[in-house]
């Protein structure tokens, strides 16, 4: 992409509505534009990490064997009212009433109507387990949304829902679903922690919320520091084999947020040096519910022994937006954002330092194509701004690598590579480039 013919409205003044770092990195580098209060457009760079993370929660979902669909963003009321949920959900949920006077609601959340799919279709304990999931926007009017997309009202939401027929087999699709967020967060360069979390207006039994610790989260959080370093479950992990080992190592381990946190049990079971209490972003949480939603709804499923039981149900959410703020809180320095490369908007930004001097154009214009070929995201800086403003704005955008092209090296047959995160350069010829970045 050349920079030229591309949208990215970088801000020079700090916006002073922004709080938290990633708040203002995300206005400074055109990534987000706030259209009403925790409502955002996405603008090109920003649109294309979203896009990333959503791909690799997709990618994800779907190894752990959960199957996509796509449910909308509107709700009819009735079936909150079928759960119950209807008056308890309070004024977080949006109510829209349409020309023929019916009551909608924007989904804040789709356990019900996911819960009217499965019992329109499924009658028998044969098709189970099942795991359907969408990614999909959420609307919740929250009190204060703050942050930028961190705590946003609207923001875009991996849902997934998964049926069993008892409580065995219910806990098998949490702990897929367990393992799935350890990988997915991983793939991203985060490192989140699972932690014994409340089960909040959902309801149920078992849960765990993932939380990047970071000094800016809104959650107080108390964990044994080994959490930190545990192997994350690799690429080639059995999904159908038995994962409860994998979440019982990480469960044997001291983790709660603070509604749930017990100092004395963390003072018995953690020792002192090992004791952590810091701040977490919640980026994603997994429930185990059992019949809440299936028995009020009638959602039953006929068992072996012939008789219909209620299926048992969890619910499992990743905040896909919430992620671009919490990676950029987790992924920065003074001078801007730092992407991990599996979600940055771009591989490489090109920084043509003369353009329009003939040969440093041919030269880039060489590079460009060539390392486009090679399979790589290239974001191509031809403007005519001067070589500051160039190299603050790549930092400021924070790709992980630049390639950086003018004359003087050019003489030598020299272009620099610099790395974003270390912020180590070297100078190459542009084969070696290209050979570097197409391996
Ligand atoms: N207002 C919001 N803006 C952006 N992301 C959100 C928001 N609310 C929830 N999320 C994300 O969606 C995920 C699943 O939703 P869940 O119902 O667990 O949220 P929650 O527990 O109410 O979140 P929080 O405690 O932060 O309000 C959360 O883990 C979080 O990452
Ligand atoms: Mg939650």
């Amino acid at each position: 992409m050349r920079l030229s013919r591309y949208f990215v409205p970088l801000l020079k003044e700090t916006p002073s509505e922004a709080q938290i770092v990633s708040h203002r990195l995300m206005l400074r580098a055109g990534l987000i534009r706030q259209e009403a209060a925790g409502i955002y457009a996405w603008l090109p760079l920003g649109f294309r990490v979203l896009r990333k993370i959503e791909q690799i929660v997709r990618e994800e979902m779907n190894r752990a064997g959960a199957v996509e669909i796509l449910m909308p963003t509107l709700q009819q009321s009735d079936l909150w009212r079928e759960s119950g949920r209807y008056d308890a959900y309070g004024p977080e949920m949006l109510r829209i009433t349409d020309r023929h006077e019916r009551e909608l609601v924007y989904g804040p959340t789709n356990e019900e109507m996911v819960t009217e799919i499965f019992r329109a279709y499924v009658k028998s304990y044969k098709s189970l387990p099942l795991n359907l999931y969408h990614i999909q926007w959420k609307f919740r009017d929250e009190v204060r949304p703050r942050f930028g997309v961190m705590r946003g009202r609207e923001f875009l939401m991996k849902d997934a829902y998964s049926f069993d027929l008892d409580q065995a087999t219910a806990r098998r699709s949490y702990n897929r679903m367990y393992v799935a967020y350890l990988r997915a967060f991983d793939r991203m360069g985060l490192v989140t922690i699972p932690m014994r979390a409340d089960t909040g207006p959902i309801g149920g039994d078992l849960s765990h919320e993932f939380h990047v610790l970071a000094d800016t989260g809104e959650s107080q959080v108390y964990l044994d520091r080994n959490l930190i370093d545990m192997p994350v479950p690799p690429e080639t992990i059995d999904f159908g084999g038995d994962l409860d080992p994998i979440v019982q190592q990480r469960s044997a381990l001291y983790a709660a947020t603070s509604d749930v946190h017990d100092q004395a049990r963390f003072e018995a079971e953690v020792p002192e040096e090992r004791r952590m209490s810091t701040r977490g972003i919640e980026v994603g949480q997994v429930f185990y519910f059992g019949a809440k939603y299936s028995t009020p709804m009638k959602a039953t499923v006929t068992g072996p022994d012939g008789k219909d039981v209620p299926v048992e149900m969890g619910s499992y959410g990743i905040g896909v937006s919430r992620l671009v703020a919490a990676i950029i809180e987790a992924s920065h320095d003074d001078a801007g954002i730092i992407w991990p490369e599996p979600v940055a908007p771009f591989d490489l930004g090109l920084v043509n330092l003369k353009a329009g001097d003939a040969k440093t154009d041919a030269a880039c214009g060489d590079l460009y194509a060539s390392l486009t070929r090679a399979g790589k995201d290239v974001l191509y800086d031809d403007t005519a701004e001067r070589p500051g403003a160039k190299f603050a704005g790549m930092d400021l955008i924070g790709l992980p690598w630049q390639v950086v092209v003018g004359p003087r090296g050019l003489e030598k047959g020299l272009v620099e590579v610099k790395n974003r995160k270390t912020g180590a350069k070297e100078e190459l010829s542009a084969d070696e480039v290209v050979n570097r970045f197409a391996k």
